[in-house]
């Protein structure tokens, strides 16, 4: 990527002028991506009967055979699902936690699946116990140390993103899951900014649960997601809203029976998971990763150079994502995300980046896309030099 004016940006439909720098919260699809859910919206809305009870279990099927190709495990493994958060609510609910117990995860992780846990644990009579990981993040072997360092032997679960959402590090979960399966603790990854973002294969993972969005960095339509589950697991699944536990179609019968058919709704998000893979996959899954990476690192350095913004996470330990901490001005980090002042300043200048608040700390993040280029990161730079003042 270089300084060209960006042409990608016309596949989009972002409103002209609008820097949006949070691909990683809300990743709007492009054109062709709308227009595909649209079809398959249209043809539920022009005879429902036949889309809802006779059409979507197969289509559903199909783009979990795409989807399975591109995250590296049978289709028969994969579940569509709303969201991550759907997807993590399923694994939560179905773990089987005696009291005493202690589910094991990091500092890093996003505030909803820290709520989640910490409500099974409590309803369990277990314990969610908090790894502190060095700051700054060092090398991997010392993260796997460290993390491991907080396991016992009443440690039955480890929670833990694959792309961090406050800090953007990528976290070796490859080894993590390696070193829990030798300690016979099950594995649940938080994975939604790792869709696209890196190259996934689940078998080599060997997890036992992965949750994940495509409505970020897959680009597929908002209300799409998946949740991998491993093979052992599948039978004994909890769905998080019981209705019929079977095929509308009449199908043999399927663990996924409890979680496709939960009442009426639109699956036309879900079915064109498989248009946002095409997308990609013809631009080029490796040049998408090169490039986003190549402007987030642009970020990094320009931030840093021209603003009292600090870069959180080392370089290697991050992709097409960077976040910063705030300058301290004083000012308290609001309890939620998306109130704080500086966020509301940048729209002032036509720019959406989120800026959160991560354990008491300001942390604003910078989503790289195929419509960003260093023109959009440099305004942010003059944005943020005027609103917090030169480095
Ligand atoms: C790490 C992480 N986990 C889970 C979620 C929840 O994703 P969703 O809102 O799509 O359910 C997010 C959303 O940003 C996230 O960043």
């Amino acid at each position: 990527m270089n300084d060209a004016p960006n042409s990608m940006r016309s596949n989009w439909t972002l409103p002209e002028g609008l820097v949006y720098l949070n691909h990683g919260s809300f990743g709007p699809s492009p054109k062709v991506v709308q227009q595909a859910r649209t079809r398959w919206f249209e043809e539920l809305e022009s005879q429902p009967m036949q889309f809802l009870v006779r059409r979507t279990e197969s289509e559903l099927d199909t783009t979990c055979e795409e989807l399975g190709q591109f995250i590296g495990c049978d289709a028969d493994d994969v579940l569509l699902v709303d969201n991550a958060s759907f997807a993590m609510n399923i694994a939560a609910n179905s773990v089987d936690l005696k009291a005493g117990a202690e589910v094991l995860t990091t500092n890093h992780e996003y505030g909803s699946v820290l709520r989640l846990w910490r409500k099974v644990c409590k309803d369990a009579g277990a314990k969610l116990v908090v790894q502190r990981l060095a700051d700054p993040l060092t090398t991997p072997e010392e993260f796997v140390d460290r993390f491991f360092e907080g396991a016992t032997d009443r440690t039955r679960v480890i929670v833990i993103s694959h792309v961090t959402s406050p800090t953007a590090a990528v976290f070796p979960v490859e080894e993590i899951c390696r070193r829990a399966r030798q300690q016979k603790i099950m594995t649940v990854i938080d994975g939604p900014h790792a869709v696209a973002m890196l190259p996934l294969n689940m078998r080599r993972i060997d997890c036992d649960f992965y949750a994940a969005s495509c409505h970020k960095w897959l680009s597929a339509p908002f209300g799409s997601g998946f949740l991998y589950v491993k093979r052992r697991w599948q039978q004994t699944l909890r769905p998080n809203l019981i209705s019929w536990g079977g095929s509308l179609s009449g199908r043999a019968s399927h663990w996924k029976d409890e979680f496709r058919w939960i009442g009426t709704r639109d699956p036309s998000a879900m079915i064109a998971v498989r248009d946002a893979i095409r997308f990609l996959t013809d631009y080029g899954i490796k040049r998408f990763r090169d490039e986003t990476t190549e402007l987030a690192s642009y970020v990094r350095q320009q931030v840093e150079a021209r603003t009292a913004c600090k870069v959180i996470v080392p370089p290697e330990w991050s992709r097409s994502m960077v976040s910063f901490r705030l300058p301290d001005d004083g000012v308290e980090a609001p309890k939620h995300g998306y109130l704080d002042p500086v966020q509301g300043r940048l729209q002032d200048y036509q720019i959406e980046a989120p800026v959160t608040n991560w354990n008491g700390q300001r942390l604003l993040r910078v989503s790289c896309y195929l419509y960003n280029d260093r023109a959009d990161v440099d305004h942010l730079c003059d944005a943020l030099a005027e609103i917090l003042g030169n480095g």
